[in-house]
Protein backbone atom coordinates (compact mmCIF):
# COMPACT_ATOMS: atom_id res chain seq x y z
CA UNK A 1 0.00 0.00 0.00
CA UNK A 2 1.23 3.44 -0.84
CA UNK A 3 -0.19 6.61 0.89
CA UNK A 4 1.74 10.26 -0.99
CA UNK A 5 2.53 13.31 1.17
CA UNK A 6 2.57 16.16 -1.67
CA UNK A 7 2.49 20.14 -2.01
CA UNK A 8 -0.79 21.67 -3.31
CA UNK A 9 0.58 25.48 -4.16
CA UNK A 10 3.32 26.69 -4.84
CA UNK A 11 6.13 24.42 -3.06
CA UNK A 12 7.41 24.92 0.76
CA UNK A 13 4.20 24.31 2.05
CA UNK A 14 5.89 21.98 5.19
CA UNK A 15 6.46 18.62 3.33
CA UNK A 16 9.43 17.79 5.37
CA UNK A 17 7.87 18.49 8.96
CA UNK A 18 4.42 16.33 8.09
CA UNK A 19 6.49 13.26 6.61
CA UNK A 20 8.82 13.41 9.24
CA UNK A 21 5.58 13.21 11.29
CA UNK A 22 4.17 9.88 9.63
CA UNK A 23 6.89 8.50 8.83
CA UNK A 24 6.82 6.10 12.03
CA UNK A 25 3.92 4.60 10.25
CA UNK A 26 6.03 3.55 6.61
CA UNK A 27 8.28 0.93 6.23
CA UNK A 28 9.80 2.74 3.46
CA UNK A 29 10.08 6.62 2.58
CA UNK A 30 10.45 7.20 -1.31
CA UNK A 31 11.11 10.29 -3.28
CA UNK A 32 8.98 10.17 -6.92
CA UNK A 33 10.14 13.61 -8.57
CA UNK A 34 12.04 16.54 -8.48
CA UNK A 35 15.60 17.26 -7.35
CA UNK A 36 18.05 19.28 -5.09
CA UNK A 37 15.40 22.25 -5.74
CA UNK A 38 13.61 20.95 -3.29
CA UNK A 39 14.01 21.98 0.54
CA UNK A 40 12.22 19.84 3.47
CA UNK A 41 13.18 21.47 6.44
CA UNK A 42 12.94 18.93 9.88
CA UNK A 43 13.61 19.15 13.31
CA UNK A 44 16.12 16.23 14.57
CA UNK A 45 16.83 17.00 18.35
CA UNK A 46 15.95 20.28 18.11
CA UNK A 47 18.46 21.25 15.39
CA UNK A 48 17.45 21.91 11.98
CA UNK A 49 18.34 20.27 8.89
CA UNK A 50 17.43 20.62 5.46
CA UNK A 51 17.29 18.00 3.13
CA UNK A 52 17.49 18.43 -1.11
CA UNK A 53 18.10 14.96 -2.50
CA UNK A 54 17.31 12.40 0.64
CA UNK A 55 13.91 11.70 1.60
CA UNK A 56 12.68 12.93 4.90
CA UNK A 57 12.22 9.39 6.26
CA UNK A 58 15.93 9.04 7.10
CA UNK A 59 15.94 10.12 10.35
CA UNK A 60 13.70 7.14 11.89
CA UNK A 61 15.55 3.79 12.69
CA UNK A 62 14.95 0.80 10.30
CA UNK A 63 12.94 2.94 7.64
CA UNK A 64 14.01 2.70 3.96
CA UNK A 65 14.68 5.35 2.25
CA UNK A 66 14.35 5.59 -1.52
CA UNK A 67 15.41 7.56 -4.39
CA UNK A 68 13.10 7.04 -7.50
CA UNK A 69 13.37 6.43 -10.53
CA UNK A 70 11.78 10.33 -11.28
CA UNK A 71 13.88 12.43 -9.61
CA UNK A 72 16.85 13.99 -10.68
CA UNK A 73 20.17 13.68 -8.86
CA UNK A 74 23.16 15.49 -7.75
CA UNK A 75 25.48 13.37 -6.80
CA UNK A 76 27.86 16.41 -5.17
CA UNK A 77 24.75 17.63 -3.18
CA UNK A 78 23.75 13.83 -2.28
CA UNK A 79 27.21 12.93 -0.75
CA UNK A 80 27.15 16.82 0.99
CA UNK A 81 24.01 16.07 2.55
CA UNK A 82 24.76 12.17 3.28
CA UNK A 83 27.79 13.21 5.52
CA UNK A 84 25.66 16.14 6.74
CA UNK A 85 23.07 13.11 8.46
CA UNK A 86 25.81 11.50 9.16
CA UNK A 87 26.57 13.47 11.55
CA UNK A 88 23.17 12.94 13.25
CA UNK A 89 24.44 9.85 13.95
CA UNK A 90 22.62 8.17 11.17
CA UNK A 91 23.65 5.30 8.76
CA UNK A 92 22.55 6.11 5.95
CA UNK A 93 24.58 3.11 4.13
CA UNK A 94 22.13 0.76 5.88
CA UNK A 95 18.80 2.64 4.56
CA UNK A 96 19.57 4.68 1.58
CA UNK A 97 18.61 3.14 -1.31
CA UNK A 98 19.03 4.57 -5.23
CA UNK A 99 16.84 3.14 -8.36
CA UNK A 100 19.27 2.37 -11.17
CA UNK A 101 17.02 4.80 -13.69
CA UNK A 102 17.27 8.25 -11.53
CA UNK A 103 18.97 10.38 -13.91
CA UNK A 104 22.04 12.66 -12.61
CA UNK A 105 22.38 15.98 -12.78
CA UNK A 106 25.68 17.04 -14.36
CA UNK A 107 27.75 20.07 -14.14
CA UNK A 108 26.74 21.61 -17.54
CA UNK A 109 23.21 20.94 -16.81
CA UNK A 110 23.58 23.25 -13.82
CA UNK A 111 25.81 25.22 -15.94
CA UNK A 112 22.84 25.57 -18.93
CA UNK A 113 20.55 26.39 -16.20
CA UNK A 114 22.42 29.13 -14.89
CA UNK A 115 23.29 30.65 -18.47
CA UNK A 116 19.76 30.55 -19.44
CA UNK A 117 18.64 32.32 -16.75
CA UNK A 118 21.05 35.27 -17.08
CA UNK A 119 20.21 35.40 -21.07
CA UNK A 120 18.55 38.45 -21.90
CA UNK A 121 15.02 38.56 -23.64
CA UNK A 122 13.64 35.34 -22.36
CA UNK A 123 10.82 35.15 -19.58
CA UNK A 124 13.09 34.12 -16.11
CA UNK A 125 11.59 31.62 -14.47
CA UNK A 126 13.91 32.40 -11.31
CA UNK A 127 14.58 28.75 -10.94
CA UNK A 128 16.67 27.28 -8.65
CA UNK A 129 19.50 27.44 -10.71
CA UNK A 130 20.14 23.33 -9.59
CA UNK A 131 20.29 22.08 -13.44
CA UNK A 132 16.75 20.77 -13.41
CA UNK A 133 15.13 21.99 -16.55
CA UNK A 134 18.06 20.75 -18.34
CA UNK A 135 18.46 17.18 -16.79
CA UNK A 136 14.49 16.88 -17.12
CA UNK A 137 14.98 18.19 -20.73
CA UNK A 138 17.61 15.52 -21.39
CA UNK A 139 15.60 12.76 -20.30
CA UNK A 140 12.81 13.56 -22.67
CA UNK A 141 15.24 13.72 -25.05
CA UNK A 142 16.62 10.86 -24.60
CA UNK A 143 20.34 11.89 -23.97
CA UNK A 144 20.30 11.97 -20.27
CA UNK A 145 22.73 9.75 -18.26
CA UNK A 146 21.53 7.55 -15.29
CA UNK A 147 22.76 6.15 -12.03
CA UNK A 148 22.99 2.78 -13.68
CA UNK A 149 25.58 4.08 -16.14
CA UNK A 150 27.66 4.76 -13.90
CA UNK A 151 28.28 1.10 -12.98
CA UNK A 152 29.35 0.09 -16.86
CA UNK A 153 32.77 0.70 -18.34
CA UNK A 154 31.65 3.54 -20.65
CA UNK A 155 30.63 6.06 -18.07
CA UNK A 156 33.44 8.92 -18.99
CA UNK A 157 32.96 8.15 -22.89
CA UNK A 158 29.15 9.09 -22.58
CA UNK A 159 29.74 11.76 -20.49
CA UNK A 160 32.15 13.20 -22.85
CA UNK A 161 29.79 12.89 -25.31
CA UNK A 162 26.74 14.72 -24.11
CA UNK A 163 29.50 17.10 -22.57
CA UNK A 164 29.67 18.57 -26.57
CA UNK A 165 26.18 18.99 -26.90
CA UNK A 166 25.86 20.67 -23.59
CA UNK A 167 28.99 22.57 -24.88
CA UNK A 168 27.16 23.75 -28.10
CA UNK A 169 23.86 25.04 -26.18
CA UNK A 170 26.52 26.90 -23.63
CA UNK A 171 27.97 28.78 -26.65
CA UNK A 172 24.77 29.88 -27.89
CA UNK A 173 24.32 31.79 -24.73
CA UNK A 174 28.30 32.77 -25.04
CA UNK A 175 28.70 30.96 -21.63
CA UNK A 176 32.38 31.22 -20.77
CA UNK A 177 32.26 30.24 -17.15
CA UNK A 178 35.31 27.67 -16.02
CA UNK A 179 32.92 24.69 -14.61
CA UNK A 180 36.21 22.83 -13.99
CA UNK A 181 36.34 23.00 -10.61
CA UNK A 182 32.61 21.87 -10.08
CA UNK A 183 33.55 18.65 -13.03
CA UNK A 184 36.28 17.73 -10.10
CA UNK A 185 33.56 17.19 -7.37
CA UNK A 186 30.94 15.73 -9.78
CA UNK A 187 33.64 13.29 -10.34
CA UNK A 188 34.85 12.79 -6.99
CA UNK A 189 30.72 12.54 -5.66
CA UNK A 190 29.85 9.67 -8.32
CA UNK A 191 32.40 7.51 -6.92
CA UNK A 192 30.90 7.75 -3.60
CA UNK A 193 27.21 7.65 -5.15
CA UNK A 194 28.84 4.30 -6.55
CA UNK A 195 29.36 2.70 -2.97
CA UNK A 196 25.73 3.04 -2.02
CA UNK A 197 22.47 0.90 -2.48
CA UNK A 198 21.77 1.13 -6.51
CA UNK A 199 19.15 -1.09 -6.99
CA UNK A 200 16.40 -1.90 -9.61
CA UNK A 201 13.93 0.32 -7.68
CA UNK A 202 10.43 -0.45 -9.57
CA UNK A 203 11.14 -4.38 -8.26
CA UNK A 204 12.07 -3.31 -5.69
CA UNK A 205 9.29 -1.05 -4.19
CA UNK A 206 6.37 -3.75 -6.03
CA UNK A 207 8.27 -6.66 -3.94
CA UNK A 208 8.06 -4.28 -0.73
CA UNK A 209 4.36 -3.40 -1.61
CA UNK A 210 3.62 -7.25 -2.52
CA UNK A 211 5.17 -8.60 0.65
CA UNK A 212 2.79 -6.09 2.36
CA UNK A 213 4.93 -2.85 3.92
CA UNK A 214 3.94 0.47 3.85
CA UNK A 215 4.94 3.17 1.49
CA UNK A 216 5.54 6.97 1.97
CA UNK A 217 5.76 8.97 -1.76
CA UNK A 218 7.03 12.22 -0.87
CA UNK A 219 6.78 15.07 -3.07
CA UNK A 220 8.74 17.55 -3.99
CA UNK A 221 7.56 21.50 -4.98
CA UNK A 222 3.83 21.79 -5.36
CA UNK A 223 0.95 21.44 -7.74
CA UNK A 224 0.97 24.94 -8.94
CA UNK A 225 4.45 24.31 -9.68
CA UNK A 226 3.59 20.62 -11.70
CA UNK A 227 4.42 20.80 -15.40
CA UNK A 228 1.53 20.12 -16.73
CA UNK A 229 -0.99 21.58 -14.33
CA UNK A 230 0.81 24.49 -13.12
CA UNK A 231 1.21 28.36 -13.97
CA UNK A 232 3.17 27.24 -17.08
CA UNK A 233 5.91 28.06 -17.91
CA UNK A 234 6.52 29.37 -14.42
CA UNK A 235 6.74 25.92 -13.14
CA UNK A 236 9.31 23.16 -12.66
CA UNK A 237 9.84 20.59 -15.28
CA UNK A 238 8.41 17.63 -13.28
CA UNK A 239 5.05 15.93 -12.47
CA UNK A 240 4.85 17.27 -8.89
CA UNK A 241 0.83 15.95 -8.53
CA UNK A 242 -0.13 12.12 -7.68
CA UNK A 243 0.02 11.32 -11.32
CA UNK A 244 4.04 11.92 -10.80
CA UNK A 245 3.91 9.12 -8.07
CA UNK A 246 2.73 6.23 -10.82
CA UNK A 247 5.61 7.20 -13.11
CA UNK A 248 8.28 7.95 -10.29
CA UNK A 249 8.48 5.09 -9.25
CA UNK A 250 6.86 2.19 -11.39
CA UNK A 251 4.23 1.56 -9.33
CA UNK A 252 0.11 1.39 -10.35
CA UNK A 253 -2.37 3.76 -9.69
CA UNK A 254 -4.92 1.01 -7.64
CA UNK A 255 -1.88 0.84 -5.24
CA UNK A 256 -2.40 4.16 -3.78
CA UNK A 257 -4.15 4.57 -1.00
CA UNK A 258 -3.99 7.97 1.11
CA UNK A 259 -2.96 11.15 -0.71
CA UNK A 260 -2.27 14.00 1.92
CA UNK A 261 -2.34 17.22 0.91
CA UNK A 262 -0.65 20.36 2.35
CA UNK A 263 -1.57 23.92 2.29
CA UNK A 264 -0.53 26.83 4.36
CA UNK A 265 -2.82 28.33 6.15
CA UNK A 266 -2.02 31.18 3.55
CA UNK A 267 0.13 31.12 0.67
CA UNK A 268 3.82 31.52 -0.67
CA UNK A 269 5.24 31.77 -3.62
CA UNK A 270 9.64 31.72 -4.58
CA UNK A 271 11.02 32.59 -8.18
CA UNK A 272 8.63 34.68 -10.54
CA UNK A 273 5.06 33.94 -12.38
CA UNK A 274 1.56 34.15 -11.65
CA UNK A 275 0.35 34.65 -7.63
CA UNK A 276 -2.79 36.11 -7.88
CA UNK A 277 -3.21 36.39 -4.15
CA UNK A 278 0.59 38.28 -3.70
CA UNK A 279 0.24 41.11 -0.56
CA UNK A 280 2.38 43.83 -1.80
CA UNK A 281 2.14 45.62 1.66
CA UNK A 282 2.91 45.42 5.40
CA UNK A 283 0.65 42.43 5.86
CA UNK A 284 2.79 40.56 2.98
CA UNK A 285 6.11 41.63 5.06
CA UNK A 286 4.27 40.70 8.13
CA UNK A 287 3.19 37.00 7.16
CA UNK A 288 6.86 36.78 5.42
CA UNK A 289 8.57 37.73 9.12
CA UNK A 290 5.94 35.41 11.08
CA UNK A 291 6.70 32.80 8.94
CA UNK A 292 10.01 33.52 8.59
CA UNK A 293 9.82 32.75 4.73
CA UNK A 294 12.95 33.20 3.15
CA UNK A 295 13.52 29.58 0.75
CA UNK A 296 15.40 26.44 2.04
CA UNK A 297 17.10 25.90 -1.02
CA UNK A 298 17.83 29.65 -2.27
CA UNK A 299 17.31 32.04 0.99
CA UNK A 300 15.30 33.94 -1.16
CA UNK A 301 12.00 36.02 -0.18
CA UNK A 302 9.45 34.07 -0.54
CA UNK A 303 6.20 36.44 -2.08
CA UNK A 304 3.46 36.16 0.65
CA UNK A 305 -0.15 36.61 0.20
CA UNK A 306 -3.73 35.11 1.11
CA UNK A 307 -4.69 31.38 0.86
CA UNK A 308 -6.33 30.87 -2.82
CA UNK A 309 -9.19 28.74 -2.77
CA UNK A 310 -9.82 28.55 -6.58
CA UNK A 311 -6.07 27.11 -6.37
CA UNK A 312 -6.50 24.85 -3.94
CA UNK A 313 -9.75 23.37 -4.99
CA UNK A 314 -7.96 22.69 -8.38
CA UNK A 315 -4.40 20.93 -6.55
CA UNK A 316 -7.30 18.91 -4.68
CA UNK A 317 -9.03 17.96 -7.89
CA UNK A 318 -6.26 16.80 -9.46
CA UNK A 319 -4.61 15.17 -6.89
CA UNK A 320 -7.41 12.91 -5.56
CA UNK A 321 -6.89 14.49 -2.19
CA UNK A 322 -8.38 12.15 0.43
CA UNK A 323 -6.58 13.60 3.47
CA UNK A 324 -5.73 17.90 4.32
CA UNK A 325 -2.94 19.37 6.08
CA UNK A 326 -3.06 22.62 6.89
CA UNK A 327 0.74 24.16 8.04
CA UNK A 328 1.97 27.35 9.59
CA UNK A 329 -1.83 28.14 11.16
CA UNK A 330 0.12 30.08 13.66
CA UNK A 331 1.77 32.27 11.50
CA UNK A 332 -1.40 34.37 11.23
CA UNK A 333 -1.42 34.55 15.03
CA UNK A 334 -0.93 38.15 15.12
CA UNK A 335 -3.64 39.22 12.24
CA UNK A 336 -6.80 41.21 12.98
CA UNK A 337 -7.84 40.35 9.59
CA UNK A 338 -7.69 37.35 7.21
CA UNK A 339 -8.96 37.06 3.93
CA UNK A 340 -9.50 34.17 1.70
CA UNK A 341 -9.89 33.97 -2.23
CA UNK A 342 -13.24 32.65 -3.11
CA UNK A 343 -13.22 33.52 -7.31
CA UNK A 344 -11.30 35.28 -10.04
CA UNK A 345 -12.51 37.91 -11.46
CA UNK A 346 -10.23 37.33 -15.42
CA UNK A 347 -10.48 40.08 -17.23
CA UNK A 348 -13.80 40.96 -15.58
CA UNK A 349 -15.27 37.98 -15.43
CA UNK A 350 -16.26 36.06 -12.65
CA UNK A 351 -14.64 32.70 -12.40
CA UNK A 352 -13.89 29.48 -9.64
CA UNK A 353 -11.72 27.67 -12.12
CA UNK A 354 -8.04 28.08 -13.00
CA UNK A 355 -7.55 29.57 -16.37
CA UNK A 356 -4.95 28.21 -19.20
CA UNK A 357 -2.91 31.37 -19.02
CA UNK A 358 -2.23 32.94 -15.82
CA UNK A 359 -0.27 35.55 -16.27
CA UNK A 360 -0.54 38.40 -19.71
CA UNK A 361 -3.80 38.56 -18.03
CA UNK A 362 -5.72 40.60 -15.53
CA UNK A 363 -6.41 38.24 -12.22
CA UNK A 364 -8.43 40.04 -9.36
CA UNK A 365 -8.65 38.22 -6.28
CA UNK A 366 -12.71 37.74 -4.61
CA UNK A 367 -12.06 38.03 -0.98
CA UNK A 368 -14.24 37.21 2.25
CA UNK A 369 -13.13 38.52 4.91
CA UNK A 370 -12.24 37.25 8.66
CA UNK A 371 -11.44 38.28 12.06
CA UNK A 372 -7.86 37.18 13.30
CA UNK A 373 -7.61 35.47 16.34
CA UNK A 374 -5.05 37.53 17.94
CA UNK A 375 -3.93 34.59 19.78
CA UNK A 376 -0.88 32.43 20.38
CA UNK A 377 -1.53 28.78 19.20
CA UNK A 378 1.59 27.22 19.31
CA UNK A 379 1.13 25.23 22.29
CA UNK A 380 -2.46 24.41 21.67
CA UNK A 381 -2.72 20.42 21.56
CA UNK A 382 -6.30 19.99 21.53
CA UNK A 383 -8.76 20.83 18.24
CA UNK A 384 -11.40 22.02 20.86
CA UNK A 385 -9.07 24.64 22.25
CA UNK A 386 -8.64 26.45 19.29
CA UNK A 387 -9.70 30.32 19.41
CA UNK A 388 -13.16 30.34 17.46
CA UNK A 389 -12.37 33.15 14.86
CA UNK A 390 -10.27 30.12 13.63
CA UNK A 391 -13.20 27.85 14.14
CA UNK A 392 -14.93 30.04 11.65
CA UNK A 393 -11.79 30.32 9.59
CA UNK A 394 -11.66 26.64 9.22
CA UNK A 395 -15.02 25.55 8.84
CA UNK A 396 -15.33 28.33 5.87
CA UNK A 397 -12.56 26.46 3.87
CA UNK A 398 -13.62 23.41 5.00
CA UNK A 399 -17.05 24.38 3.20
CA UNK A 400 -15.75 26.04 0.06
CA UNK A 401 -13.49 22.41 -0.65
CA UNK A 402 -14.56 19.19 -0.97
CA UNK A 403 -12.49 17.85 1.53
CA UNK A 404 -11.86 19.05 5.13
CA UNK A 405 -8.83 20.01 6.52
CA UNK A 406 -7.61 17.07 9.10
CA UNK A 407 -4.45 18.29 10.80
CA UNK A 408 -3.51 21.62 11.38
CA UNK A 409 0.05 22.31 11.94
CA UNK A 410 1.22 25.40 14.51
CA UNK A 411 4.90 25.17 14.86
CA UNK A 412 7.85 24.20 13.23
CA UNK A 413 8.34 20.91 15.80
CA UNK A 414 7.39 17.58 14.38
CA UNK A 415 4.86 17.26 17.19
CA UNK A 416 3.08 20.72 16.81
CA UNK A 417 0.02 18.99 14.76
CA UNK A 418 -3.34 19.18 16.37
CA UNK A 419 -5.62 16.26 14.80
CA UNK A 420 -9.56 18.28 13.50
CA UNK A 421 -12.50 16.54 15.18
P1 LIG B 1 8.82 21.93 2.33
O1 LIG B 1 9.69 22.28 1.18
O2 LIG B 1 7.39 21.76 1.94
O3 LIG B 1 9.33 20.77 3.14
O4 LIG B 1 8.85 23.20 3.29
P2 LIG B 1 10.14 24.04 3.73
O5 LIG B 1 10.93 23.25 4.70
O6 LIG B 1 10.86 24.58 2.53
O7 LIG B 1 9.46 25.31 4.40
C1 LIG B 1 8.58 25.19 5.45
C2 LIG B 1 9.14 26.02 6.62
O8 LIG B 1 8.12 26.22 7.58
C3 LIG B 1 10.26 25.34 7.36
O9 LIG B 1 11.14 26.32 7.86
C4 LIG B 1 9.55 24.62 8.51
O10 LIG B 1 10.39 24.41 9.63
C5 LIG B 1 8.47 25.60 8.82
N1 LIG B 1 7.20 25.05 9.32
C6 LIG B 1 6.58 23.89 8.97
N2 LIG B 1 5.37 23.80 9.59
C7 LIG B 1 5.24 24.94 10.33
C8 LIG B 1 4.20 25.45 11.16
O11 LIG B 1 3.13 24.88 11.32
N3 LIG B 1 4.42 26.67 11.73
C9 LIG B 1 5.59 27.38 11.55
N4 LIG B 1 5.71 28.56 12.14
N5 LIG B 1 6.58 26.92 10.76
C10 LIG B 1 6.40 25.72 10.16
P1 LIG C 1 10.12 22.25 -2.17
O1 LIG C 1 10.17 20.77 -2.42
C1 LIG C 1 9.40 26.23 -3.77
C2 LIG C 1 10.42 26.90 -7.98
C3 LIG C 1 11.57 27.84 -8.29
C4 LIG C 1 11.13 28.38 -9.63
C5 LIG C 1 10.48 27.16 -10.29
C6 LIG C 1 11.40 26.42 -11.24
O2 LIG C 1 11.10 22.70 -1.15
O3 LIG C 1 8.73 22.72 -1.93
P2 LIG C 1 13.47 24.79 -10.88
O4 LIG C 1 14.77 24.99 -10.14
O5 LIG C 1 12.64 23.66 -10.37
O6 LIG C 1 13.65 24.73 -12.36
O7 LIG C 1 12.63 26.15 -10.61
O8 LIG C 1 10.10 26.31 -9.23
N1 LIG C 1 10.77 25.78 -7.06
C7 LIG C 1 10.36 25.72 -5.78
N2 LIG C 1 9.67 26.60 -5.04
N3 LIG C 1 9.76 25.03 -3.25
C8 LIG C 1 10.42 24.13 -3.99
O9 LIG C 1 10.66 22.88 -3.56
C9 LIG C 1 10.79 24.46 -5.31
N4 LIG C 1 11.46 23.83 -6.29
C10 LIG C 1 11.42 24.64 -7.36
O10 LIG C 1 11.69 28.84 -7.31
O11 LIG C 1 10.12 29.33 -9.44
MG1 LIG D 1 11.03 23.74 0.62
Amino acid sequence: MVDVILGLQWGDEGKGKIVDYFAPKYDMVARFQGGPNAGHTLYVGGKKIVLHQIPSGIFHENKINLIGSGVVLDAVTLKKECEAVAAFGIDYRKSLYVSERTHLILPTHRAIDRASEAAKGRDKIGSTLKGISPAYMDKTGRNGLRVGDLLAGDFRKKYDQLKKKHQQILDTFSFDEDISQSENEFFESIEFLKTLKIINGEYFINDAIQSGKNILAEGAQGSMLDVDFGTFPFVTSSNTITGGVCNGLGIAPQKIKEVIGITKAYCTRVGSGPFPTELHDETGELIRKNGNEFGSTTGRPRRCGWIDLVALNFACMINGVTQLVMTKADVLDTLDVLKVCTGYSVNGKETTQVPFQMDGISIEPLYKEFTGWQTDITGIKDFQALPPQMDTYIDYINSTLEISVKYISNGPGTNQLIVAQ
